[in-house]
């Protein structure tokens, strides 16, 4: 079967986030599983320079506003994984983040960088934009990519079918209506049945109404989006699509992410040599200047710093949980407020608190690695990667029950300690109290060695990799070739 994954980011020449992971190993796992996959990118800066072995498969020539465009067909970096790049220099050859300038604003040309992405899409899967290959089934990640989804059911006839995964709904990718112009899309997509959402175009929608089936990252996320609480204001249209929206958990890179053969860390640990867990977390704290006390909860967060990810309830319970013993490794980008109180956090706690505002994948490993829990205290989380990490690198996540969260983590009560199942600590309200309490079991788990050691052999023990869920989307692809679908 021909799969083609069609993404805005791919990790690591391009990442904001988990999206990229993804885009990275599940294509990668479903060829391990026999399927014949390529990926079809943006011209970044990053991506042009890193592919290797690029040839022009087509000359586009002038569209969506960019005078010269270009197919080229090359390899992944690091993979044998063939991605197609679309060259199209006036678009895409620019500094700052696939989606915004370097002061954080909007790139005014989004509706026509994306549509182009969806519309070569499109054109691969109708066979005439490479005569050597034509994908069965296109699989769209996040509103980035949805217009394939509307390009392929309503302009471009075409026997393949497309698969669209929502990996956060709260980006849906909307416009001015009147630049609908420069869609190339019939009127009739332009009502709230096609692409309109509350005077806008939707990107979103593209994907949510079009794709032959749409997807999301959890089996929670996807309960959840069909609410008025987690559908952005989409949940209506996600209702519509009944059963044809399926949840499929994320897994995570375990060759990378794994602590037997991490080159980033301290010292090398599993589960039957933990004693270099010990060891990663006395490394850390020497690096971040962090108290050397291996009696300190050694609590870390690596996230967006954004108002989804809730660690507005981390800065308000921290002065309490210092003076309990709680140490705090905090790692992220994201907006201005979110960054200065956690400054003035590091400021006011010298030596309980480190704070590194940046984006950096090797420190992420150590932090993972050397502390004891990872917090993602999530408002909403479609699936959240970090938490999965923790369990793989047995530092327990604590984790709010929302979205994949609450499906990957299983709480830490009497009767899952009991019968050796539980993974983390989880709690319900998104208020610091809450946060504060759950934060507080933990630490009287951690201060019983033989509990903790059962907690983290749980945590570790966990199946965690892509092949299952590469099994399960091959499943949802062959499901839509046959003549039920
Ligand atoms: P989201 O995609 O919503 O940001 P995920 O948990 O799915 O959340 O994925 C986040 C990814 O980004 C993880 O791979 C995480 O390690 C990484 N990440 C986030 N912030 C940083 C940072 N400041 N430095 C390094 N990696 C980071
Ligand atoms: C999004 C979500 C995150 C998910 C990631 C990969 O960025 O916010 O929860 O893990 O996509 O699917």
């Amino acid at each position: 079967m021909k799969i083609l994954h069609v993404a805005a980011e791919v990790f690591p020449l391009v990442k904001t986030g988990g999206l990229a992971d993804v885009v990275a190993a599940l294509p990668v796992a479903l060829a391990e599983q026999g399927a014949d996959v390529r990926l079809l990118l943006p011209g970044l800066p990053a991506v042009m320079e890193s592919v290797l072995g690029a040839r022009t498969v087509i000359d586009i020539g002038s569209c969506f506003g960019a005078l010269r465009v270009r197919l080229l067909l090359a390899r992944m970096p690091g993979t044998k994984l063939p991605v197609y790049v679309i060259d199209a220099p006036y678009l895409y050859k620019r500094g700052g983040s696939p989606y915004q300038n370097s002061q954080g604003e909007e790139w005014p040309d989004n509706l026509q960088r994306f549509a182009l992405l969806g519309w070569v899409a499109a054109h691969l899967a109708a066979e005439d934009a490479d005569p050597m290959w034509a994908p069965d089934v296109v699989h769209a990640h996040d509103w980035h990519a949805a217009m394939a989804c509307a390009y392929m059911a309503e302009h471009l006839p075409t026997p393949a079918s497309s698969v669209f995964t929502v990996h956060n709904l709260a980006f849906q990718g909307l416009f001015p209506m009147p630049d609908w112009a420069l869609l190339g899309v019939a009127t009739r997509l332009l009502s709230a049945a096609g692409l309109e959402y509350h005077g806008q175009l939707s990107f979103m929608k593209a994907g949510l109404k079009f794709a032959t089936r749409v997807t999301t990252v959890s089996p929670n996320y996807a309960r959840e989006i069909a609410t008025h609480e987690f559908g952005c204001g989409l949940d209506g249209v996600i209702r519509e699509r009944g059963k044809q929206v399926l949840g499929i958990l994320n897994g995570i890179d375990d060759a990378l992410w794994n602590p037997a053969t991490d080159p980033a860390i301290a010292t090398r640990y599993d589960v039957e040599r933990l004693q270099g867990k010990r060891d990663c977390k006395r490394a850390l704290q020497a690096e971040l200047g962090l108290q050397p006390d291996d009696d300190a909860l050694l609590l870390t967060v690596v996230s967006r710093l954004t108002a989804q990810k809730g660690l507005d309830l981390v800065l308000a319970a921290m002065p309490e949980l210092i003076s309990a013993g709680v140490q705090f490794a905090v790692q992220g980008t994201g907006e201005p407020a979110l960054e200065a109180a956690f400054r003035m956090a590091q400021q006011a706690h010298p030596g309980r608190v480190h704070v590194f505002m940046g984006y950096d994948e090797a420190r992420a490993h150590r932090l993972v690695a050397g502390a004891d829990v990872i917090a993602v205290p999530s408002r909403f989380e479609p699936c959240g990667l970090t938490q999965m990490y923790g369990l793989r690198y047995g530092t327990l996540p604590l984790v709010r029950r929302v979205g994949g969260l609450a499906d990957t983590v299983i709480d830490a009560d009497p009767a899952t300690l009991a019968s050796g199942r539980a993974t983390g600590f989880v709690f319900d309200l998104a208020v610091p109290a809450a946060f504060e309490r759950c934060v507080r079991r933990a630490l009287a788990a951690y201060q019983n060695a033989d509990t903790w050691h059962g907690l983290m052999r749980s945590a570790m023990g966990q199946p965690l990799g892509w092949a299952g869920p590469a099994r399960a989307y091959l499943d949802l692809y062959a499901s839509l070739r046959s003549p039920a679908a």
